[in-house]
Protein backbone atom coordinates (compact mmCIF):
# COMPACT_ATOMS: atom_id res chain seq x y z
CA UNK A 1 0.00 0.00 0.00
CA UNK A 2 1.75 3.09 -0.81
CA UNK A 3 0.47 6.39 0.86
CA UNK A 4 -3.28 6.84 0.67
CA UNK A 5 -4.68 10.36 -1.11
CA UNK A 6 -7.95 11.40 -0.19
CA UNK A 7 -10.29 14.06 -2.20
CA UNK A 8 -13.84 15.20 -2.98
CA UNK A 9 -16.23 12.74 -5.28
CA UNK A 10 -15.85 13.72 -9.69
CA UNK A 11 -18.71 12.66 -10.92
CA UNK A 12 -16.32 10.27 -13.45
CA UNK A 13 -15.76 8.29 -10.10
CA UNK A 14 -19.40 6.52 -9.65
CA UNK A 15 -18.94 3.45 -11.52
CA UNK A 16 -15.93 2.71 -9.54
CA UNK A 17 -17.60 3.97 -6.24
CA UNK A 18 -20.88 1.86 -7.44
CA UNK A 19 -18.51 -1.37 -7.71
CA UNK A 20 -16.91 -0.90 -4.72
CA UNK A 21 -20.05 -0.65 -2.35
CA UNK A 22 -21.45 -3.52 -3.99
CA UNK A 23 -18.46 -5.54 -3.30
CA UNK A 24 -18.15 -3.80 0.62
CA UNK A 25 -21.75 -4.31 1.21
CA UNK A 26 -22.46 -7.68 -1.26
CA UNK A 27 -25.67 -8.39 -2.96
CA UNK A 28 -29.25 -8.08 -1.60
CA UNK A 29 -28.31 -4.93 0.58
CA UNK A 30 -31.19 -3.19 1.00
CA UNK A 31 -31.02 -0.65 3.85
CA UNK A 32 -34.42 0.37 2.91
CA UNK A 33 -35.33 3.73 5.28
CA UNK A 34 -31.54 4.79 3.98
CA UNK A 35 -32.15 4.19 0.50
CA UNK A 36 -35.16 6.20 0.77
CA UNK A 37 -33.46 9.31 2.08
CA UNK A 38 -31.03 8.97 -1.26
CA UNK A 39 -33.26 8.01 -4.01
CA UNK A 40 -34.14 11.17 -5.87
CA UNK A 41 -31.98 13.27 -3.64
CA UNK A 42 -28.44 14.18 -5.08
CA UNK A 43 -24.87 13.80 -3.16
CA UNK A 44 -23.19 16.95 -2.33
CA UNK A 45 -19.97 16.25 -3.94
CA UNK A 46 -17.71 18.80 -2.30
CA UNK A 47 -18.72 16.77 0.95
CA UNK A 48 -18.39 13.29 -0.75
CA UNK A 49 -14.85 11.72 -0.16
CA UNK A 50 -12.79 9.12 -1.90
CA UNK A 51 -9.57 7.84 -0.85
CA UNK A 52 -7.34 6.27 -3.26
CA UNK A 53 -4.22 3.81 -3.32
CA UNK A 54 -2.31 5.11 -6.49
CA UNK A 55 -5.18 4.85 -9.16
CA UNK A 56 -7.37 2.57 -7.74
CA UNK A 57 -10.53 3.49 -5.45
CA UNK A 58 -9.87 2.00 -2.29
CA UNK A 59 -12.59 3.59 -0.17
CA UNK A 60 -15.45 6.16 -0.75
CA UNK A 61 -17.95 8.06 1.84
CA UNK A 62 -21.33 10.32 0.97
CA UNK A 63 -23.16 12.80 2.24
CA UNK A 64 -26.76 13.68 1.35
CA UNK A 65 -28.89 16.78 2.01
CA UNK A 66 -31.88 15.91 4.68
CA UNK A 67 -33.62 17.51 7.31
CA UNK A 68 -34.91 16.19 10.50
CA UNK A 69 -38.95 17.60 11.56
CA UNK A 70 -37.50 20.76 8.47
CA UNK A 71 -34.40 21.16 9.98
CA UNK A 72 -31.40 20.98 7.15
CA UNK A 73 -28.72 18.33 8.57
CA UNK A 74 -26.49 16.33 5.99
CA UNK A 75 -27.06 12.08 6.03
CA UNK A 76 -23.69 10.05 5.87
CA UNK A 77 -23.58 6.91 3.97
CA UNK A 78 -22.39 4.55 2.60
CA UNK A 79 -19.30 4.16 3.36
CA UNK A 80 -16.87 1.53 1.70
CA UNK A 81 -13.58 0.81 1.96
CA UNK A 82 -12.07 -1.90 0.13
CA UNK A 83 -11.57 -5.24 2.19
CA UNK A 84 -7.55 -5.87 1.85
CA UNK A 85 -6.99 -2.43 2.94
CA UNK A 86 -9.38 -2.18 5.72
CA UNK A 87 -7.95 -1.48 9.40
CA UNK A 88 -5.57 1.33 8.29
CA UNK A 89 -8.17 3.97 9.51
CA UNK A 90 -9.18 4.51 5.72
CA UNK A 91 -12.80 4.69 6.93
CA UNK A 92 -12.45 7.13 9.93
CA UNK A 93 -10.00 9.24 8.14
CA UNK A 94 -12.90 9.68 5.37
CA UNK A 95 -16.29 10.01 8.27
CA UNK A 96 -13.86 12.51 9.57
CA UNK A 97 -13.04 14.87 6.11
CA UNK A 98 -16.81 14.55 5.42
CA UNK A 99 -17.60 15.91 9.00
CA UNK A 100 -15.12 18.71 8.91
CA UNK A 101 -15.91 19.95 5.70
CA UNK A 102 -19.63 19.74 6.08
CA UNK A 103 -18.90 21.86 9.19
CA UNK A 104 -16.91 24.24 7.39
CA UNK A 105 -20.09 24.70 4.93
CA UNK A 106 -22.30 25.61 7.81
CA UNK A 107 -24.25 22.50 8.30
CA UNK A 108 -25.17 22.10 11.91
CA UNK A 109 -25.01 17.78 12.08
CA UNK A 110 -24.65 14.95 10.20
CA UNK A 111 -27.01 11.90 11.10
CA UNK A 112 -26.60 8.33 9.68
CA UNK A 113 -27.51 4.79 10.00
CA UNK A 114 -24.61 2.32 11.40
CA UNK A 115 -22.61 0.39 14.15
CA UNK A 116 -22.56 2.43 17.43
CA UNK A 117 -19.18 1.05 18.42
CA UNK A 118 -17.52 1.88 15.04
CA UNK A 119 -19.17 5.54 14.57
CA UNK A 120 -18.72 6.27 18.17
CA UNK A 121 -15.23 6.44 18.02
CA UNK A 122 -15.52 9.71 15.87
CA UNK A 123 -18.27 11.42 17.97
CA UNK A 124 -21.19 9.99 16.77
CA UNK A 125 -24.06 9.19 19.48
CA UNK A 126 -27.84 7.58 19.32
CA UNK A 127 -28.66 9.73 21.96
CA UNK A 128 -29.53 12.93 20.63
CA UNK A 129 -31.33 10.75 18.07
CA UNK A 130 -33.64 9.25 20.29
CA UNK A 131 -36.99 11.35 18.47
CA UNK A 132 -35.61 11.07 14.89
CA UNK A 133 -37.28 8.94 12.86
CA UNK A 134 -36.54 7.38 9.69
CA UNK A 135 -38.88 6.99 6.94
CA UNK A 136 -38.93 3.18 7.14
CA UNK A 137 -38.12 0.38 9.81
CA UNK A 138 -34.80 0.66 11.28
CA UNK A 139 -33.25 -0.49 15.04
CA UNK A 140 -33.45 3.26 16.38
CA UNK A 141 -29.89 2.21 18.21
CA UNK A 142 -28.03 2.41 14.75
CA UNK A 143 -29.87 6.54 14.27
CA UNK A 144 -26.57 8.49 15.23
CA UNK A 145 -25.98 12.03 15.33
CA UNK A 146 -23.13 13.74 15.28
CA UNK A 147 -23.23 18.19 16.12
CA UNK A 148 -20.55 19.77 14.03
CA UNK A 149 -20.82 22.72 16.08
CA UNK A 150 -21.88 23.65 19.89
CA UNK A 151 -25.62 22.41 20.35
CA UNK A 152 -25.41 21.62 16.71
CA UNK A 153 -27.52 17.49 17.46
CA UNK A 154 -29.91 19.23 20.23
CA UNK A 155 -33.22 19.61 19.61
CA UNK A 156 -33.69 17.56 16.27
CA UNK A 157 -36.80 15.64 15.99
CA UNK A 158 -39.17 14.63 13.81
CA UNK A 159 -39.43 12.43 10.30
CA UNK A 160 -36.19 12.65 8.29
CA UNK A 161 -36.76 13.46 4.84
CA UNK A 162 -34.67 13.69 1.53
CA UNK A 163 -33.26 16.97 0.08
C1 LIG B 1 -16.85 -0.15 8.13
C2 LIG B 1 -15.64 0.12 7.22
C3 LIG B 1 -15.97 1.28 6.30
C4 LIG B 1 -14.45 0.49 8.11
O1 LIG B 1 -13.38 0.85 7.27
P1 LIG B 1 -11.86 0.80 7.84
O2 LIG B 1 -11.02 1.62 6.92
O3 LIG B 1 -11.45 -0.59 8.10
O4 LIG B 1 -12.05 1.55 9.24
P2 LIG B 1 -10.94 2.04 10.24
O5 LIG B 1 -9.60 1.51 9.83
O6 LIG B 1 -11.09 3.50 10.41
O7 LIG B 1 -11.39 1.36 11.60
C5 LIG B 1 -11.19 -0.01 11.75
C6 LIG B 1 -11.59 -0.41 13.16
O8 LIG B 1 -13.02 -0.36 13.29
C7 LIG B 1 -13.49 -1.65 13.63
N1 LIG B 1 -14.77 -1.85 12.98
C8 LIG B 1 -15.02 -1.97 11.65
N2 LIG B 1 -16.33 -2.15 11.44
C9 LIG B 1 -16.91 -2.14 12.67
C10 LIG B 1 -18.25 -2.27 13.10
N3 LIG B 1 -19.25 -2.45 12.23
N4 LIG B 1 -18.49 -2.17 14.43
C11 LIG B 1 -17.49 -2.00 15.33
N5 LIG B 1 -16.20 -1.86 14.95
C12 LIG B 1 -15.93 -1.94 13.63
C13 LIG B 1 -12.43 -2.59 13.11
O9 LIG B 1 -12.47 -3.82 13.77
C14 LIG B 1 -11.17 -1.82 13.44
O10 LIG B 1 -10.87 -1.94 14.81
P3 LIG B 1 -9.36 -1.76 15.37
O11 LIG B 1 -8.97 -0.33 15.11
O12 LIG B 1 -9.52 -2.03 16.84
O13 LIG B 1 -8.55 -2.73 14.63
C15 LIG B 1 -15.25 -1.14 6.41
O14 LIG B 1 -15.05 -2.21 7.31
C16 LIG B 1 -16.27 -1.54 5.35
O15 LIG B 1 -16.23 -1.06 4.22
N6 LIG B 1 -17.19 -2.46 5.72
C17 LIG B 1 -18.22 -2.94 4.80
C18 LIG B 1 -19.27 -1.89 4.58
C19 LIG B 1 -19.90 -1.44 5.89
O16 LIG B 1 -20.22 -2.26 6.73
N7 LIG B 1 -20.07 -0.11 6.04
C20 LIG B 1 -20.55 0.49 7.29
C21 LIG B 1 -21.99 0.25 7.55
S1 LIG B 1 -22.40 0.57 9.26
Amino acid sequence: MTAIAYRPELPADAPLIAALIDRAFGPGRHAKAADRLREGNTLIPDLSFTAWDGETLVGSVRLWPVAIGGAPVVFLGPIAVEAELRKHRIGQTLVEMACEAAAAAGWRAVLLVGDAPYFGRVGFDAAPAKAVHMPGPVDQRRVLLKALREGGADGLAGLVTAG
